[in-house]
């Protein structure tokens, strides 16, 4: 089964407007049509419109970073995913650790904004991952496979969400799970998720936590990595492309 690889970016709460608009214009121009794998960026929510503008004909796709799990209504402060769609996104990440950790959102929070995702059409980039004294205790593929248990909504189709693996403990620091480790959680998301999905051949799984071009190409390789979530990395152009040209 081949899997078209997605590189996508969290831009995180960073860049104004005008730093925004200029990062979309270098990718636009950067990214060739025809490359081998689909390039996403999540910029803050308030980038998605322009970025998009800058982004409108060409292949790079906008996802935001979180969405409410209601339709509308008395949130203040929050967005709906049918805004964020309204605005160009296709794609939205839910569920990614600082979003748990900060604001305390639980695999039951993750999988209604997944669902209320998909229900405005958009496709939830569902993050999981352990931290690292779950993975020094032996229990990251248990704790990683209840996340997965608990964050999938019914709704979901193998082709209709993302799943994207992120060691609490690899995301902005630089390290990284070693290349073994990574194949087999990578192994490990792919038999759940098919329990869980009724199939996951043509299920998506991303790594994400520290990646960058000098590291890319070997991740990128895995049977089970079907492209990457980059946080610092996706700040700068070359960056970002560099890491979308190791998906070749
Ligand atoms: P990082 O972040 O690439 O800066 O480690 C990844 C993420 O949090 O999605």
């Amino acid at each position: 089964m081949t899997r078209r690889a997605l590189i996508a970016g969290n831009w995180k709460m960073n860049m104004l407007r005008a730093d925004g608009e200029a990062l979309a214009a270098a990718l636009a121009s950067g990214f060739a049509a025809g490359a081998a794998a689909d390039l996403l960026v999540c910029p803050p929510a308030t980038l998605i419109a322009p970025v998009a503008t800058k982004l409108s004909g060409c292949a790079v796709a906008v996802g935001g970073q979180d969405c409410h799990m209601n339709e509308s209504g008395a949130h203040t402060g929050d967005i709906a995913a049918a805004m964020i769609k309204d605005l160009g996104a296709g794609y939205v990440i839910v569920g990614h650790s600082e979003r748990r950790a900060d604001h305390g959102e639980s695999d039951e929070t993750v999988k209604a904004k997944a669902a209320a995702a998909l229900a405005a059409g958009l496709t939830p980039i569902i993050c999981v991952g352990e931290t690292e004294a779950q993975r020094d205790a032996g229990e990251a593929e248990t704790v990683v496979g209840n996340q997965i248990r608990g964050s999938v909504p019914e709704a979901a189709a193998e082709d209709t969400i993302v799943i994207a693996y992120e060691p609490v403990w690899a995301i902005g620091t630089g390290r990284t799970p070693t290349i073994d480790d990574i194949a087999a959680m990578h192994a490990h998301i792919r038999q759940v998720a098919g329990g869980v999905l009724g199939g996951a051949d043509k299920l998506r799984l991303l790594y994400g936590g520290s990646v960058k071009p000098g590291n890319a190409v070997e991740i990128l390789a895995l049977e089970d990595v079907d492209g990457a979530l980059v946080g610092g990395a996706s700040l700068k152009a070359e960056d970002f492309l560099a890491i979308a040209a190791a998906a070749a």
